[in-house]
């Protein structure tokens, strides 16, 4: 059997990404009746972050020691790799080591030629191109909220980043709609729209994008590694603040959702994230079961 990796929503087919979201539902209520299962025992995952985490880190180690395994975390700062060990050697030393690797870094290539050398799966828990772990959560939270998401319409407000990258390979996976609000110049990247046809809609007022929608996303202005461009980015963003205002253009039952961290002022006013539209606990809770479902998938195959 070849090595299955998890570097974008597209190394899936949709039937498996529908399977895989179910078996997230599954595993939830396994988890909350108390049930142990442990299919990946005495299996062991490196993690490699290259950036902060909060929620990657903890679901995805929480989610090994369930499943009777263990998580080794690592960073650039006391590894070799960060001392510019070249990626195929780190790749090749630490897949004969561990049983599946996660990679948060910044350019997506370096997760692409991980994967090249690795003789275990690869999983991208996050690049500056996408952000696919975060997608399983979000549409197992849309099925759990709400029932099937395919022909509804998602809104995505603020930057073309690497969420929204995610958010438009999920329209083609899941089969949704999607109107992406970003101002000029913070547009998504030419090739992954191209590649999802006409089920992208591209405005500049976030207003119009937000009517009759099922479901409001929005995520940071200023992502990991772009520190330096914050000032020039809340000017450029001005208005693309999720309000309640914003909120009541969209479908009466429409859902709010946020990859967190959030900055309540900014991309999203408090009262819409703690609001009653607002399903991001959820969303952050099942980066566990969803990942818990995506490692049991890509280290037993089922
Ligand atoms: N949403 C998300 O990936 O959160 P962390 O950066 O905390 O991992
Ligand atoms: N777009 C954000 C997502 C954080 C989970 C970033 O890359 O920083």
């Amino acid at each position: 059997m070849s090595v299955r990796h998890f570097l974008s929503l597209m190394d899936c087919s949709p039937k498996e990404l529908q399977s895989i979201i179910q078996r997230a539902i599954e595993l939830k209520a396994m988890h909350k009746a108390g049930e142990i299962h442990e299919p990946l025992k005495n299996k062991v995952l490196g993690m490699i972050f290259e950036k902060s985490s909060t929620r990657t880190r903890v679901s995805f180690e929480a989610a090994m020691t369930h499943f009777g395994g263990s998580a080794i975390f690592l960073s650039p700062r006391d590894t070799q790799l960060g001392r510019g060990e070249p990626i195929e050697d780190s790749a090749r030393v630490l897949s004969s080591m561990v049983d599946a690797i996660m990679i948060r870094t910044f350019e997506h290539k370096t997760v692409e030629q991980f994967a090249k050398y690795s003789s275990v799966p690869v999983i991208n828990a996050l690049t500056d191109l996408t952000h696919p772990c975060q997608l399983l959560a979000d549409m197992q939270t849309y099925v759990e909220h709400r029932g099937n998401i395919q022909g509804k319409t998602v809104s995505w407000i603020g930057d073309g980043n690497n969420m929204c990258h995610s958010y438009i390979n999920a329209a083609r996976q899941f089969d949704f709609k999607l109107n992406i609000a970003c101002p000029e110049g913070y547009d998504p990247d030419q090739d992954i729209l191209n590649a999802a046809g006409d089920r992208i809609n591209v405005f500049r007022q976030p207003e119009q994008a937000a009517e009759n929608s099922d479901l409001i996303v929005t995520d940071v202005w200023t992502s990991m590694g772009q520190e330096e461009e914050h000032a020039k980015r809340e000017a450029a963003f001005d208005g693309f603040i999720v309000t309640h205002k914003m909120m009541s253009l969209a479908n009466k039952d429409a859902l709010f959702m946020h990859c967190l961290p959030a900055h309540r002022g900014e991309e999203v006013s408090a009262e819409v994230i703690d609001g009653k539209q607002s399903v991001v606990w959820n969303e952050a809770e099942n980066r566990l079961h969803a990942q818990k479902s995506l490692l049991e998938f890509l280290l037993t195959g089922h």
